[in-house]
């Protein structure tokens, strides 16, 4: 039976896609599509190629445009092929938010929040898992596990639990108290590690053969990458098919900041925007930036960190596996790598939220620190437009207490009231 179009999805229809194969990202051997892959023969992540000249004579801005607004617009630069796989619980293309109080107080351009808050599971990591998952259920795969930070098991879960496919968590045992319910409310089996991702991550290693799962940490399967990558399309979309001057990105494992990269290389390639690039910057935490560290060296590779600590749970990742990808994208594009501390985040953070009305996430926090920290040590213009990702809702994150209370039985102190 043909799948006919979502009611509220119109973009989830039969459509081609031009997938040609894979590619080792670090040696560019081939590899064939429609296949189960993990890394490649050397160990490095795969990236998906297309047909790009067949997408271009397909996706004019014309065409984009006269589709409805949400990551499968973009459906012939999508691995997925046959629309029934596609799991989706309802993915919004994110609103580009201007924030005056941060512009206004550094006599700035005001800086654009992508507010990637407001997909399902409340992170942007439903783009990336939300491609995975549909890839899993298209190849046959019946069991997935991963490590996680919180924000990735629990978009693992939700469309594994929509897509009827099994699924394990393993998450530091200090991941946010709502990840960690979230994971289990939304079906799948989660289990606290006392240690940090890289241990959760060896978990599900060792458990590949006893337990048959198929392995979905970051960049170790091919299509998270790809459904990341649609930050990037959506963003220049969104901004007139202009790049902004700077891309300020949190970075643990940096599937996004990857994802984003290769999008600019395909809408170039496909016609839709010229040789122009955004300035990337990977944004960490002081208490863990290996790529910081790797990026001052002038290092190809980065070392782990030991002891990596953050608030921003979701950056705290002391090794990336697509380390040398991240550092890539940051010299080619004429970026920098920058970290901040833990209080300068959650000062942004309560500052935002107190004058401007906006909830950022700790690591979209850690982003508005780095602008402002980037503007002091002068690495960015006061005229520069800044995009800073938000990559989870400010609502999945501890809170300062608010407990001033009022017994209605008494009379009402109305000067303690002001
Ligand atoms: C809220 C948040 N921000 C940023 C990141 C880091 O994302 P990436 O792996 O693409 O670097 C994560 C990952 O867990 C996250 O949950």
């Amino acid at each position: 039976m043909p799948h006919t179009a979502h009611m509220t999805q119109p973009n989830i229809v039969d459509r081609p896609t031009f997938v040609s194969h894979l590619e080792c990202a670090a040696t560019g051997e081939r590899y064939p599509a429609d296949t189960v892959h993990g890394l490649s023969r050397v160990g490095k992540p795969l990236l998906v190629r297309y047909d790009l000249d067949r997408v271009r004579d397909v996706l004019s801005r014309a065409v984009l445009a006269a589709r409805a607004p949400d990551m499968w617009k973009w459906r012939e630069m999508l691995p997925v092929r046959a629309t029934a796989n596609i799991v989706s619980l309802g993915e919004v293309a994110t609103p580009l938010v201007p924030v005056p109080v941060l512009g206004d107080r550094h006599g700035a351009v005001a800086p654009i929040v992508k507010d990637e808050g407001r997909l399902p599971t409340g992170s942007f990591k439903a783009r990336g898992l939300v491609m995975a998952v549909s890839m899993a259920k298209e190849l046959g795969i019946r069991r997935i596990a991963m490590p996680t930070n919180g924000n990735a098991g629990a978009a693992m879960a939700a469309y594994c639990a929509a897509a009827g496919i099994e699924s394990y968590v393993f998450c530091p045992d200090d991941t946010p108290e709502v990840n960690v319910r979230e994971i289990a409310l939304q079906g799948a089996k989660v289990w606290r590690v006392n240690g940090l991702i890289g241990d959760c991550g060896r978990i599900v290693g060792d458990g590949r053969e006893a337990m048959g799962w198929f392995d979905l940490s970051t960049l170790k399967e091919p299509y998270r990458i790809e459904g990341k990558k649609t930050m990037g399309l959506e963003l220049v979309e969104q901004l007139g098919w202009q790049v902004p001057d700077v891309i300020f990105y949190p970075t643990g494992g940096g599937t996004g900041l990857i994802g984003m990269w290769k999008a600019f290389a395909e809408l170039e390639a496909i016609g839709l925007i010229g040789p122009e690039r955004p300035r990337m910057v990977a944004v960490q935490a002081s208490g863990c930036a290996p790529i910081v560290n790797a990026w001052k060296a002038g290092a190809d590779h980065a070392e782990p960190v030991a002891n990596a600590h953050t608030v921003a749970s979701g950056i705290r990742v002391p090794g990336a596996i697509g380390d040398f990808l991240i550092l890539n994208a940051v010299r080619e594009s004429g970026g920098f790598a920058i970290a901040v501390d833990d209080d300068a985040i959650i000062e942004v953070r309560d500052r935002v939220a107190r004058e401007g009305g906006f909830l950022l996430c700790p690591e979209g926090a850690a982003t508005a620190a780095a602008w402002e920290a980037a503007l002091d040590q002068g690495l960015i213009a006061r005229t520069d437009r800044a995009v800073l990702y938000n990559c989870a809702s400010g609502l999945k994150y501890p809170m300062p207490p608010a407990d001033a209370a009022i017994d209605r039985h008494q009379p009402i102190d109305w000067a303690a009231i002001r």
